[in-house]
């Protein structure tokens, strides 16, 4: 039998691990430890000068001439080809523009007028909640037909189907779908699939072309490193490109925004899922955080995220037994996304000690306990010392203090 893990043999894979050196290009504070670049990742170091830059050499000095000489008027295509190999996408086949929420309300609306004669939307009732509240806004008099947690989607589809909207990871358990063979299940019952990778994107190589998706939409705030609220992206397939339609038909979308024409007539391509102005201090930090993105090889990324959930697994069930914490992940690395969730009856309270004593999760209600493993800038260490840390907490207690009771508006 294998000798059991120590902190000296996590320190030896740090010393071995090809992404190591990345972790110096974000700005980590000192003594934290970040499993939280699910929800929202680090600032990369570049990304300072970068908005330095945006903002006092291309709006300052440029001013509107910015729009055209440092290709302001572009970024949402120029950023979408330098993100599109992170989804496995063609660099025509994504922008980068609005939010996720905005985005699915895009596809979805352009992808039920591509199946007029089908009435039904099927989506998971455990799916993050925009993506359900924007189907009900989104759908109109479709009917919508949602997967119980864990119940097969052969059950859910049937040739009335339109649309297929699902998340790629789960956002609690971290599930991750085989998109391959889901695609191809929704694509026989001639529905349409729109895949929400925002749990996938920069945490493991997603292939929507070689899988076949019609459309995705994700965000670039979690894993990719945009920055707060930083802007979503979409993708539609070349193949649907020039026949889809969506509402928000506004001037950026215009075949000639600047012809001022009284119709819409849509832009050809991905360019037609445009509306407005693009946030153009908003895509700096992303700029900067898509320079590391280039320079990374999304297998060996996979290959460290799996090795790093697997190792707190390990660890937490070790040195955790009898706390009452249960897995809520899958076992099977192959069947998660790059963060691991623990339930815990009072995993609140847990997740507020824990990053009191700089170990960063987060909690989703009502009891899970979510630790995100981001591979560009996390350590093996990191791992023993967050489970340690965690231990602590369990062991003595320290979680039942009042100050830990208290909610704030973003757990
Ligand atoms: C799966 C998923 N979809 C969508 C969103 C959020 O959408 P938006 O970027 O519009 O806030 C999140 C946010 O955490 C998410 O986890």
């Amino acid at each position: 039998m294998a000798a059991p893990i120590e902190r000296s043999d996590c320190a030896e894979l740090d010393r071995h691990d090809p992404l190591a050196p990345l972790r110096a290009e974000f700005a980590l504070p000192e003594g934290t430890i970040y499993l939280d670049g699910n929800s929202l990742g680090p600032l990369p170091r570049a990304a300072r000068d970068r908005v330095r830059e945006v903002v006092d050499v291309e709006w300052g000095d440029g001013l509107i001439r910015s729009w055209n000489d440092a290709g302001w008027f572009d970024k949402p295509r120029t950023l979408g080809a330098r993100l599109a190999p992170l989804v496995g996408a063609e660099p025509d086949e994504v922008v980068v523009c609005d939010s996720t929420s905005i985005n699915l309300f895009k596809v979805l609306s352009a992808a039920l007028r591509l199946r007029p004669d089908r009435t039904t939307v099927v989506s998971e009732a455990g799916g993050f909640p925009t993506d359900l509240y924007i189907i009900e806004g989104a759908a109109g008099s479709h009917r919508r037909r949602l997967l119980d947690d864990g119940q097969d989607l052969g059950e859910a589809l049937d040739d009335d189907v339109a649309v297929v909207v699902l998340g790629h990871v789960d956002y609690r358990t971290g599930r991750l779908r085989d998109m391959a063979r889901v695609t191809e299940r929704v694509h026989r019952a001639g529905a349409l699939m729109i895949w929400d990778v925002c749990h996938s994107v920069g945490a493991l190589p997603v292939r929507l072309g070689d899988c076949d998706a019609d459309f995705a939409v994700g965000c670039t705030y979690k894993y990719v490193n945009g920055g707060p609220g930083s802007p979503a992206f979409l993708f539609a397939a070349r193949r649907h490109q020039d026949s889809a339609r969506q509402p928000l038909s506004g001037w950026h979308g215009h075949a000639d925004p600047f012809a001022f024409d009284v119709d819409y007539q849509p832009a050809p391509g991905v360019s037609r899922f445009l509306v407005g102005s693009p946030p153009i201090l908003a895509y700096a930090p992303l700029e900067s955080s898509l320079d590391i993105w280039n320079r990374v090889d999304l297998d060996r990324l996979r290959a460290k995220s799996v090795a790093l959930t697997s190792l707190f697994l390990e660890l937490a069930e070790r040195e955790c037994a009898g706390h009452g914490i249960e897995v809520a992940s899958p076992r099977d690395p192959e069947q998660r996304g790059s963060q691991i969730a623990l339930r815990h009856q009072e995993g609140y309270r847990i997740v507020r000690a824990l990053i009191e004593r700089g170990v960063i999760g987060d909690f989703r209600e009502p009891d899970v306990m979510r630790f995100g493993f981001a591979p560009l800038y996390l350590r093996y260490v990191d791992v023993w010392d967050a489970v340690q840390e965690l231990r602590d907490v369990l062991a003595s207690g320290v979680w039942q203090a009042d100050r830990f009771g208290v909610r704030s508006a973003v757990t």
